[in-house]
């Protein structure tokens, strides 16, 4: 969708907002997979409820774009414009044990951030890349640790209130790889309250999950880390790699060889390339199980 020619774009200028014209999301997501739009970067979070009143009223579709490393977009010209919150480097301070860090920040920055301040709890996270306003949205883990359980408040944009808004990590529900946050609340600031550890220590236990991850992810190729949430009690790379779907292509979408629940671009793949391989290994799934898997990638379809 292109906006930077139209009035709303001069005031959104004035309210701070930088309108890039014609960005391919291809190069925004960690899929390398996604269609062309105006990209919209926030610099004033204080303007951010009247930035959001304007699209609103001059009915602006939109998307909030973080770090692109959990979504699989549609191909060609989009029909929504994507907002974006700019880093802001380091974009973490410390103050004793809690680290205020702001949502555009890296997750595995904001984690060796904290560790040289002699603050642990979170090494479990270091490999999982993306933002950490992606990771608080969908209550990122890995080896046992999750996000959500060192959040002692959270600064968002309720787009229910058009308002900016402060909530206590008491009053959020953080589940596996799901919040009580809504779809179109976006994450600002967070504060993260953090056990003390000496640096050595801490470090010690990244290298075991850095060696772990290396050991049974695809590290350097294109993907959106796990597309399938486990089933409860249950794992959906066990199942798809004992179907021996590893592999298995769709177009320029496959399975990959190393762990079968990530999906690769491995050849140009477009968006419904990887849209038919997900429903495909869905439905082989389904057949020999009898379990419907439920996406953890999350889709913008047009
Ligand atoms: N397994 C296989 N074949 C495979 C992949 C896994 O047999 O191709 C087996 C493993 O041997 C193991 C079991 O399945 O016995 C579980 O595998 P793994 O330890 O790799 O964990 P996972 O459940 O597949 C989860 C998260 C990952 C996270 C790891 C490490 C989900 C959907 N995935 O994977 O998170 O990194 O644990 O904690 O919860 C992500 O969310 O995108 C993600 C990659």
């Amino acid at each position: 969708m292109r906006i930077s020619d139209m009035p709303v774009a001069a005031r959104l200028k004035d309210l701070g907002v930088e309108v890039r014209p014609g960005v391919s999301l291809a190069e925004k997501t960690s899929l390398g997979i996604g269609g062309t739009t105006d990209q919209l970067l926030l610099y004033r979070y204080d303007t951010i409820p009247e930035a959001m009143r304007l699209l609103a009223t001059e009915q602006i579709p939109h998307h909030f774009l973080g770090g692109g490393t959990n979504l699989l977009i549609a191909d060609g010209e989009l029909p929504y414009v994507v907002l974006h919150l700019p880093p802001v480097h380091p974009g973490v301070r410390i103050e004793g044990t809690i680290a205020h860090v702001h949502a555009s920040a890296d997750l595995g920055g904001t984690v060796t951030f904290c560790a040289k301040n002699d603050l642990g709890g979170m090494e479990g996270l270091i490999g999982v890349p993306g933002s950490v306003g992606g990771a608080l949205r969908m209550n990122a883990g890995a080896y046992g640790t999750q996000i959500g359980s060192y959040v002692r408040e959270v600064e968002l944009y309720r787009a229910a209130s058009g308002e900016i808004e402060t909530l206590r990590g008491n009053d959020i529900r953080f589940d596996y790889r799901h919040t009580s946050f809504a779809p179109d609340d976006v994450m600002l600031r967070v504060k993260l309250e953090l056990p003390s550890k000496p640096y050595n220590d801490i470090l010690a236990g990244i290298r075991v999950c850095n060696e772990k991850r290396r050991a049974s992810q695809p590290l350097n190729q294109k993907s959106a880390g796990c597309i399938f949430k486990n089933p409860p009690g249950g794992s959906a790379g066990r199942m798809i790699d004992e179907l021996r779907l590893k592999g298995h292509r769709a177009g320029g979408a496959m399975v990959s060889d190393r762990h079968a629940n990530f999906f690769i671009n491995v050849e140009r793949a477009s968006c419904s390339d990887m849209l038919r391989l997900i429903d495909d290994v869905r439905e082989r799934v389904h057949g020999a199980y009898g379990i419907v898997l439920e996406n953890e990638v999350i889709v913008w379809r047009n």
